[in-house]
């Protein structure tokens, strides 16, 4: 029965099959799925400088804008209601993932993917379209609704239909098209921000229904996966994907695994309950840590305001947007390094490797940044210096880009059991989603009070979280996915918190 099996570096199975023409596209086009999260992230910064924008919807906030003369640059742009328009979209995310877990566990992954996809279709038309500020929430939540949907069942899509060895580059297509929709966002921000008639950010906001249209046809036109298959009772199809995608009959092995998994999660009958037993508690904290430390990196703080900070250390609106820009182009052309390293030298590797050049880049930008404004906040730099400052930025968002923002969706989205997964995503989605809005809310009050601390103060939290990773994440690369609780079991930590009997793999204990 063993058929071609052989076991990896990483003493997982390797079960026979490549990689399909097929199973490349349908994970292209999960992928896009990205696309509107990373549009979103990327254009509501831009939209709220507009002033034509601001004068229509916040004209409280545009006023104040207008009238403050502040020499202090750090506190220049401290204003909660503007903020709390571009982080609501966030809670609405966090909500809507709780139920996209019914949705993608009970329907399949596919009709999760749709769901996000049509929602964000029509709160992207409500936005373009808006006259007031009702408008403008109504649209923001239901963008914030696809978003939850979206990011709850792509990552677990990706993962499922890779074959393990190619698992890190295929899911990383999500992190990919998270920093095209990005860039593609601060891009046209650039473009319409320029338009005379004061419409622009009609333009700006109304665009996401491009991205959005593209999930929403090609979750139509995706296969689920075999594992959300057998799930859901359809064994026959299951087989019939699974050999499609991997290219090969020789899948028995594989196919019998799926099946024990499924097995195991029918006794499973409520997934947030038993998530908390003992034996998940590794990936329980891993659901809740790498959500949160991914945020404390500081990265969307350099996402969401990096125009507002360039302006801080001195550049005129142009430059700024085009440094905005620049950041973008090295956020997307870093995911690259991740894409092809991630399943070689390893999620720890890069982990590591990443957080390290992140942390040497938030002292070196803090310190720089102190050495000219000090505590008041009052200088003019040199272009120079300014430059300087940008350059340490690029490096540190290229260590983000390929470690803890590829890994932050990977790593989750490949730890869990079947009969927790989607809770686990949920959980990771929402805790993701809970940070992004405390940081996008008190960024700016931050600035304002830690001044260039703020830099050392997520300096601290990298080091935290990369001390973590080596003790507490084992490495994942290469391992079937329902064969997971191998690698937990293994680990000198999170091996205590597993029974012997609570070890099923293709139906067997070992
Ligand atoms: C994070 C986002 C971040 C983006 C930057 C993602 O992995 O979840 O919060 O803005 O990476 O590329």
């Amino acid at each position: 029965m063993a058929g071609g099996i052989i076991m990896n570096q990483s003493g997982g199975k390797e079960y026979p099959g490549k990689m399909t023409l097929f199973v490349f596209f349908a994970c292209l086009v999960a992928s896009s799925g990205g696309l509107i999260f990373g549009y979103d992230i990327g254009i509501s910064g831009g939209v709220t400088s507009m002033d034509s924008f601001l004068s229509k919807f916040f004209p409280s906030v545009y006023r104040k804008e207008k009238e403050v003369v502040t020499t202090n640059q750090y506190c220049k742009f401290d204003s909660q209601l503007l903020t709390l328009f571009t982080s609501s979209l966030y809670l609405a995310a966090l909500i809507a993932s709780f139920f996209a877990s019914a949705v993608t566990r009970v329907f399949g992954r596919k009709w999760s993917m749709f769901a996000g996809g049509i929602t964000f279709l029509v709160g992207a038309a409500i936005n373009g379209a808006a006259e007031n500020v009702f408008m403008l929430i109504l649209g923001r939540i239901l963008l914030g609704i696809g978003v939850g949907f979206a990011n709850q069942s792509v990552p677990v899509y990706l993962s499922e239909m890779a074959p393990a060895k190619l698992r890190g580059m295929l899911n990383i297509g999500f992190q990919l098209m998270i920093t095209i929709g990005i860039f593609a966002a601060n891009l046209i921000n650039y473009g319409t921000s320029k338009i005379a008639g004061g419409w622009g950010w009609r333009v700006s906001l109304g665009l996401a229904a491009v991205p959005a249209a593209i999930i929403t046809v090609g979750s139509l036109i995706l296969p689920d996966t075999p594992n959300s298959l057998i799930e859901r009772g359809h064994d026959e199809k299951a087989q019939t994907m699974l050999s499609k995608i991997r290219g090969t009959t020789d899948i028995r092995d594989e196919y019998d695994d799926l099946v024990a998994a499924s097995e195991e999660s029918k006794t499973v009958k409520h997934p947030w309950r038993n998530i908390t037993e003992k034996k998940y508690r590794a990936q329980l904290t891993m659901a809740i840590l790498i959500p949160f430390f991914q945020q404390l990196t500081g990265i969307n703080v350099i996402m969401f305001y990096a125009p507002v900070l360039f302006k801080t250390i001195g550049f005129a609106d142009d430059a700024s947007l085009v440094s905005a820009v620049i950041t973008g182009l090295v956020n997307m052309f870093a995911t690259f390094v991740s894409i092809i390293s991630a399943d070689k030298a390893g999620r720890r590797f890069l982990f590591l490797q990443g957080g390290t050049q992140m942390l040497i880049c938030q002292i070196i930008v803090g310190t720089l940044i102190g050495i000219q404004f000090g505590t008041s906040g009052v200088a003019t730099i040199s272009r120079g210096y300014a430059v300087c400052i940008v350059f340490f930025i690029c490096v540190y968002v290229a260590g983000f880009a390929w470690s803890w923002g590829p890994l932050g969706w990977l790593v989750p989205s490949e730890i869990f059991p079947l009969e927790i997964r989607s809770a686990g995503q949920s959980i990771n989605v929402s805790v993701n989603m809970f940070f992004t809005f405390v940081i996008g809310q008190a960024f700016l009050t931050l600035l304002c009070h830690l001044k260039f601390g703020l830099f050392y103060f997520f300096g601290g939290w990298v080091l935290i979280m990369t001390v973590f990773i080596a003790l507490f994440l084992p490495e994942t690369k290469n391992v079937p996915i329902e064969e997971m609780v191998l690698v937990w079991k293994r680990h000198w930590f999170w091996g205590n918190f597993i029974a012997n009997e609570d070890v099923h793999v293709g139906g067997n204990k070992v």
